[in-house]
């Protein structure tokens, strides 16, 4: 039993460590982003931490927060930080590799299943942690402050459309079999076991878990898999009880089908080396060639991608950026201002409705070369801005964009007249969706016309 443990703990870190591609916007902005910004006060905050009404908790950031003070603390943020960085995912490893809220609560959901069934008396001092919780929420935001609350009434509203809307199906038909995979057929089959009055109680209670939180999740109009992520240990329960259950049924005689099913479990193998190595790992590694760019060759940034397309200065990690106007990328505002979420358009949607259009009202003719600050690149996350479309850019020193950007011609033709030209490029084949397509490109402006 230890010795599994111990593998499955070094299985788990080796992945954490050995990831280097993109997954999610929230594993960055609504972690090791905000934990970079409170200890190094540079950084880029999004409305769900900027709006009056905050809804994310700094709980989660917060257990970042100590690798980066301790980065800061013996000043090893510069070159040394490139080991240790890659160090801090050791934390995620810990938590289930990636940085995104949802592994600690599957986390934390696998730990309480641990104690399952439950004692469900609180002891005090539980009622402690959670009182100090709430306490650490609103001395971040500087009052008093229930992210619970404001995250439920805000995503009960039509703002959190604005991220997509899926069938009431969606858990059932997508996010049932993308968790669980190849161990589907021994997850449902278990599910089918434990559904009957004669099935031990705890694996009845499991069950009804899982019916109860995804009938409930169904009922919200914007889902996504990874929320059910938390419901995936108890899946793994359900599954294991139907693997052993058959086996047993079997007298473990033959070992043919057993070998089978084992190859049938491990299919998912190479999925996992795909997304772990190569899947939208140009995201990644640009903002790594960013950082080591000479300040005096990068002294701005733009990012002409949908917004939150790579990480931001959790990984660049560069002081002399720190300012929006020379580090700036497309935003994505949602309606929070109760615009009508149909017709309502983001700064990423009208840029890419018509790239071409953009660049030409909303920058200048000609780069200026002592490449002064952006006026007003993006909107304030979580600020009105009054239905106003009001950006202004200046030609930055280095710009960054998908390929699928150049696949108009005039978009190419424009940047090579103003005198750019490719200075890196990654391309990881054909992922992602249109907008994202053509790899990673890094555009440098050439003082030599
Ligand atoms: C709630 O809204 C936030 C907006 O920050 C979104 O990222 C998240 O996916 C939504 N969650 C649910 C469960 O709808
Ligand atoms: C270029 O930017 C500088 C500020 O950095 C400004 O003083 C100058 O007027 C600008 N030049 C042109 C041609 O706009």
């Amino acid at each position: 039993m230890r010795n599994l443990a111990v593998i499955a703990l070094a299985i788990r870190i080796g992945i954490a460590l050995a990831t280097c591609t993109f997954f999610q916007p929230d594993e960055y902005f609504q972690s090791l982003e905000v934990a970079h910004h409170l200890v190094f006060g540079y950084g880029q905050l999004t409305w769900e931490w900027l709006t009056p009404k905050p809804i994310r908790s700094i709980v989660y950031p917060a257990l970042n927060v100590p690798i980066y003070w301790i980065l800061k603390m013996l000043n090893l943020d510069g070159t040394a930080a490139l080991i240790l960085f890659s160090l801090t995912s050791f934390f995620h490893g810990l938590s289930l590799s990636r940085s995104i809220s949802n592994s600690v609560e599957t986390s934390l959901t696998t730990m309480a299943l641990s104690y399952f069934p439950w004692d469900v008396s609180l002891p005090r001092w539980r009622a402690l942690v959670l009182i100090a919780l709430v306490g650490l929420d609103s001395l971040y935001y500087g009052k008093l402050t229930l992210t619970p609350v404001n995250f439920l009434l805000t995503n009960a509203s039509s703002v959190s459309l604005f991220y997509g809307r899926s069938p009431w199906h969606y858990y059932l038909s997508q996010a049932l079999p993308v968790l669980a995979t190849t161990a589907l057929p021994w997850v449902l089959h278990g599910a089918y076991l434990a559904r009957g009055s004669s099935a031990p109680a705890p694996l009845r209670v499991l069950f009804g878990l899982l019916v109860w939180t995804i009938s409930v999740y169904s009922l919200a109009g914007h889902k996504e898999w990874r929320f059910l992520h938390p419901l995936l240990p108890s899946m793994h329960v359900l599954a294991a009880k139907s693997f052993v259950d058959s086996r047993g049924a079997k007298g473990g005689s033959s070992s043919g089908p057993l070998l089978a099913r084992r190859l049938l479990i491990t299919l998912s193998v190479p999925a996992l080396i795909y997304v772990t190595f190569f899947h939208e790992r140009a995201q990644v590694a640009v903002m790594h060639h960013l950082r080591h760019l000479a300040p005096e060759t990068s002294r701005s940034i733009g990012f002409l991608m949908p917004c939150h397309s790579t990480p931001w200065q959790a990984y660049l990690h560069r002081p002399d950026l720190n300012n929006d106007g020379v580090l700036w990328a497309l935003g994505c505002e949602p309606p929070l201002q109760g615009q009508d979420v149909t017709d309502y358009q983001d700064q990423t949607d009208i840029f890419f409705a018509s790239p071409l259009e953009y660049l030409e009202t909303r920058f200048p003719d000609r780069v200026n070369a002592t490449f002064p600050p952006s006026f007003l690149p993006r909107s304030k996350p979580g600020v009105d801005a009054g239905g106003f479309h009001p950006w202004r850019h200046e030609w930055p020193q280095v710009l960054v964009f998908f390929g699928a950007l150049l696949d108009d011609p005039d978009v190419r033709k424009l940047l090579l007249a103003l005198g750019y030209e490719e200075d890196w490029k990654a391309e990881y084949g054909w992922e992602g969706d249109s907008r994202r397509r053509g790899g990673v490109r890094v555009w440098r402006y050439l003082d030599h016309i």
